[in-house]
């Protein structure tokens, strides 16, 4: 068996939590490497609908194990919240979920300082999830961070939490005009916590690798997406973690030579949370059919997701950052009703066209999208499992695709649960699962 890495190639929400749940069944450990609880994947079993957000995905599969990696950070309360949905939901967690003891802890005072820096922002906020996601990465860059490691310490942990304190009193006072924190409560919170997440806090580096060494297979799971990445996204409306693929081998603490593929989710048009550049954005009848029958709103906060045309601008840029071996097109149905779809083959600033991505955030937001038009198909496509009932339309705009960036497609999803998949045959992801 293979290990995977699964990665998003557009702004996040490509279904990544769908194709993650497909899959897990598949491999023994599913494991998370960079983000937070910004994520939110979404995953439809029966009737019942699950949102992970800070959980790998393969924890509906009772049977597997799954690692909050060292790249991830952890905000203890959701977690702890987290896990209480689950079970009420009937899903087993014990020994089968492992947090890096070098995973990153991130405290109340992160989510207040990712308020008011917000705030102060003004115009140009970047519109984050609002769960200290970016604070608690400064911390762990500007290395004052307490990690899940430092739980097991009282002492070391309220010296760090002290600490830590000190220098955001003196931020909130003098830089946003707010309130000092109490150190005392906080501490105590922390504390009282600590005791509930112990269990789960290991070296999941050293687990991972002997179970590899063992034979044992590994599915990588990607939050957010390669435009929100905070190197390759569209600086700096991003997120603060590296989304890409290659991530995952740092986020884990495994080498590079551990990962056999890379898959690449992207959806069948495009769309995007939170502000920033995004060239193919539509305003207008067709934007709002995307929106609805597409359900675009954010798994997280709920905010209505913008929505646009396929952007081959984007893809082909992903599919290279991350060297994408295979992608799964997700949402296809979602289409089934416009009669003439466009795909976006490069930008056009000044005269000149830029078909590989631009760093110049003032061509991103000003450069008009050439596009291709192709015909819709104009039949339903929702919940087929089988590549050759696909209208030809349909078949010719994936086919489109695939040419657009010579990358095959693996997988097609034509409807949110499991069931609902084209598996197409031939790909890479037949010799990774060893499907004959
Ligand atoms: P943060 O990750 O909360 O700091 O937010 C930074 C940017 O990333 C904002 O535009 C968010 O809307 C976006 N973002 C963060 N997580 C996700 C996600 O899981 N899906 C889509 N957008 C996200
Ligand atoms: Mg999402």
């Amino acid at each position: 068996m293979s290990n995977i890495a699964v990665i998003g190639t557009q702004w996040g929400d490509e279904g990544k939590g769908k194709i993650i749940d497909l899959l897990a069944e598949r491999f023994d450990i599913i494991a998370r490497f960079q983000g937070g609880h910004n994520a939110g994947h979404t995953v439809c079993l029966g009737n019942q609908k699950y949102i992970l957000h800070l959980i790998p995905t393969g924890i509906l599969h009772p049977e597997k194990i799954c690692v909050i990696g060292n790249g991830v950070v952890v905000d203890i309360t959701a977690l702890i919240n987290e896990i209480e949905e689950l079970k009420k939901k009937g899903v087993v967690i014990n020994d089968n979920l492992l947090i890096s003891q070098r995973a990153h802890i991130i405290m109340p005072y992160h989510r207040l300082m990712d308020r008011y820096r917000e705030e102060a922002r003004g115009a140009k906020r970047i519109g984050t999830t609002g769960r200290g996601i970016g604070p608690a990465y400064e911390n762990k860059m500007a290395r004052s961070g307490i990690c899940a490691g430092d739980l097991m310490n009282e002492k070391v942990l309220i010296d760090k939490v002290a600490a830590n304190i000190e220098e955001i009193n003196h931020v909130l006072e003098k830089v946003y005009s707010q309130p000092r924190i109490d150190p005392g409560a906080i501490e105590a919170e922390i504390l009282e916590q600590a005791e509930s997440v112990k269990g789960y806090i290991t070296d999941t580096s050293l687990f991972i690798n002997n179970a590899l060494d063992h034979g044992k297979s590994l599915l990588m799971e990607g939050a957010q997406g390669t435009m929100l990445d905070i190197d390759h996204g569209t600086y700096p409306y991003v997120t603060s973690s590296n989304c890409v693929a290659s991530n995952a081998c740092t986020g884990l603490g495994i080498g590079i030579s551990r990962v056999d593929g890379v898959m690449g989710v992207i959806k069948a048009y495009t769309t995007r949370v939170g502000n920033g550049p995004f060239p193919t954005e539509l305003t207008d009848k067709s934007g709002q059919i995307l929106q609805e029958k597409g359900n675009e709103y954010g798994a997280t906060t709920g905010r209505r997701r913008r929505c646009g045309w396929f952007d081959g601008v984007v893809a082909r840029y992903a599919i290279r950052i991350n060297g994408v071996h295979t992608l799964a097109l997700t949402k296809l149905d979602v289409m089934d009703t416009l009669a003439k779809i466009n795909v976006c083959q490069g930008y056009k600033w000044k005269g000149k066209i830029f078909s590989d991505l631009p760093y110049d955030p003032t061509v991103l937001a000003e450069g008009e999208p050439v596009y291709k038009e192709l015909d819709g198909w104009l039949a339903s496509t929702s919940d087929l499992t089988e590549y050759n009932r696909l209208p030809q339309k349909a078949k010719d705009y994936i086919k489109y695709i695939e040419d657009m960036f010579e990358t095959p497609i693996c997988l097609i999803s034509t409807g949110s649960e499991r069931e609902k998949t084209i598996w197409v045959k031939g790909s890479p992801l037949d010799n990774w699962l060893m499907i004959p």
